[in-house]
C-alpha cells in the first residue's frame, strides 16, 4: 500500500536498517524496484526527480502508473512515493496534489532563513494532508539532473538543529561529503558530525548520493541514525550495461522489450541487493 515514510523511518531507526529510495526513470524502473520490493518483502520509497517526472509526462502520470503496478503486482510491502529534491513551495505543492505520499523539499541553497521559512510552508501543507517531509542542508557534491554542485558543503550541526526544531520535518539530509554520481576514490563521510546531528536533532536521517559508498559506511551510517539512503545512478548504470551488451551481442534485436526486459532484471538485481545490504529486507 501507498504510505508516507514517517513510519517506514521511524521503524527502520528503532530496528537498525535504512530503506532504499530509489529513483524512477522509466516504466521499466518502477517495474524492477516494486519487484525487488516484493520479493525481498522490504519496504521501498520510489524517488521522483523533477526531470524524471517531466520525462514521464508529470507526476500525475507518475502517481498512476505507481497504483497501476501496486494493483497488478499485488504489492503488499509498504510504498511511498516521494519528489527527490523539490526546488519550490509550489513543486512540492503540485506532488502532494497529484498523490505523493512523500516529498523533499531542497532549499539548502538558500540562505538559511529562507531555508527555513520554505520548508516551514511545505510542511503545513503537507502534514495536513498525511505527507511527510524531508529537507536538506549543505551541499552533496556531483550532479543529479537540475541539481547540480560545484563543491561539497558540510551541514553544520547547530543549523541542522535549529531546522528540525523550527519546522517539523520528519527526516534530514545533512550533506556530509556525499555525492551524486559515482566518486572520484573513496567517499570521506563526516560521520563525526552525523552522530552530533542525530543527537541534536533526533529525526532520521538520509544520505544522498548512496552509489558508490563502501558497505562498512553504510553499516555505520546506519548506526549512527541513517535510516533512508537514495540509491540512482548504480541502476542506471546496470541498466544501460545490459541494453548495450544485448544489441552488442545481436545487430537484429529491435523490439524494445527484447532490451528493456533484461534492462528491468539488471536494476531488479542492483534494488535487491541494496535492500540486503541496507538490512530492509523481510522488515516489511
Ligand atoms: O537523490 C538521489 C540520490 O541522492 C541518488 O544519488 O545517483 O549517486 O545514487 P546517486
Ligand atoms: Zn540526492
Amino acid at each position: 500500500p501507498l504510505v508516507s515514510m514517517t513510519d517506514m523511518l521511524k521503524k527502520a531507526n528503532a530496528e537498525g536498517y535504512a530503506v532504499g529510495q530509489f529513483n524512477l526513470n522509466n516504466l521499466e524502473f518502477t517495474q524492477a524496484i516494486l519487484q525487488a520490493a516484493e520479493e525481498e518483502k522490504s519496504p521501498v520509497i520510489l524517488g521522483v526527480s523533477e526531470g524524471a517526472g517531466r520525462y514521464m509526462g508529470g507526476f500525475k502520470t507518475v502517481v498512476k502508473m505507481v497504483e497501476g503496478l501496486l494493483e497488478d503486482y499485488k504489492v503488499t510491502v509498504p510504498v511511498a512515493i516521494h519528489l527527490d529534491h523539490g526546488s519550490s513551495y509550489d513543486k512540492c505543492k503540485e506532488a502532494i496534489d497529484a498523490g505523493f505520499t512523500s516529498v523533499m523539499i531542497d532549499a539548502s541553497h538558500d540562505p538559511f532563513e529562507v531555508n527555513i521559512e520554505t520548508t516551514t510552508k511545505v510542511v503545513e501543507y503537507a502534514h495536513a494532508k498525511g505527507v511527510s517531509v524531508e529537507a536538506e542542508l549543505g551541499t552533496v557534491g556531483g550532479q543529479e539532473d537540475d541539481v547540480i554542485a560545484d563543491g561539497v558543503i558540510y551541514a553544520d550541526a547547530k543549523e541542522c538543529e535549529e531546522l528540525v526544531k523550527r519546522t517539523g520535518i520528519d527526516c534530514l539530509a545533512p550533506a556530509l561529503g556525499s555525492v551524486h554520481g559515482p566518486y572520484k576514490g573513496e567517499p570521506n563521510l563526516g560521520f563525526t558530525e552525523m552522530e552530533e546531528i542525530r543527537g541534536l536533532t533526533g529525526v532520521p536521517l538520509v544520505l544522498h548520493g548512496g552509489t558508490g559508498i563502501p558497505t562498512k559506511d553504510i553499516q555505520k551510517s546506519i548506526s549512527l541514525g541513517t535510516a533512508k539512503i537514495n540509491v540512482n545512478t548504480e541502476n542506471q548504470i546496470a541498466s544501460a550495461k545490459r541494453v548495450r551488451e544485448v544489441l552488442a551481442a545481436d545487430e537484429n534485436v529491435y523490439d524494445p522489450r527484447k532490451y528493456l526486459g533484461p534492462a528491468r532484471e539488471a536494476i531488479k538485481e542492483t534494488v535487491a541487493g541494496k535492500m540486503r545490504e541496507f538490512g530492509s529486507s523481510s522488515k516489511a
